[in-house]
């Protein structure tokens, strides 16, 4: 199974323009997830909603779990909904240029080797804002020396389910 996903990255990674077309929520991002995040980001987890969450943060991490991720609807909350961004700065490698070489919390998750998380991360961004581009980071409000989100930024991303 990891081989597998691993094999079709590595081969993904060499056919970028084919990839750019064909990263779907449905094909791709939802089975990523499942494998990597539902253990705290699910239903099955118990995991709430990103409504819910926000009511008792507190409450939540210390149960160790995050706001549902496993549908597209939910997903989205992280992407460009509610919390806007939240996926991508959790997610980023430390290579965005506000991340300043620093991994975000969840990039951890996203395998066991180096070469596992750059492979699936290289999924993940394709999905966001197609293959080979930076994805941002910004949020809806401003962040620390990070602006707001833009209308441009917004446009750019593709999420296709
Ligand atoms: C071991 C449990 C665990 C795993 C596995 C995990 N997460 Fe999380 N995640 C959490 C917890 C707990 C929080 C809330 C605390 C925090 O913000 O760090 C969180 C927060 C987040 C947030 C921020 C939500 C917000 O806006 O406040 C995102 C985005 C996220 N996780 C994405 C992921 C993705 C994608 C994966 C899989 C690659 C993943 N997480 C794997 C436990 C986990």
């Amino acid at each position: 199974m990891k081989l597998n996903l691993f094999a079709t990255v590595a081969c993904a990674a060499i056919a970028l323009p084919a990839m750019a077309a064909d990263v779907t929520y449905r094909n791709d991002v939802a089975p990523l997830l499942k494998k990597y995040c539902a253990e705290c980001h699910a239903a099955s987890a118990d995991a709430p909603s990103m409504a819910e969450f926000k009511l008792d943060e507190e409450k939540y991490k210390k149960a160790k779990v995050g706001p549902r991720s496993d549908t597209y609807e939910h997903l989205l909350q992280l992407v460009n909904g509610n919390s806007t961004g939240a996926f991508m700065r959790r997610l980023d490698d430390g290579t965005n240029p506000y991340a300043k070489g620093k991994p975000g919390n969840m990039y951890k998750y996203l395998g066991e080797t180096d070469a596992e998380r750059a492979a699936n991360l290289t999924v993940l961004k394709a999905w966001v804002v197609g293959a080979g581009n930076q994805w941002d980071m910004n949020g809806i409000g401003q962040r620390g020396d990070m602006p707001p989100i833009t209308l441009e930024q917004l446009r750019k991303m593709k999420v296709k389910y």
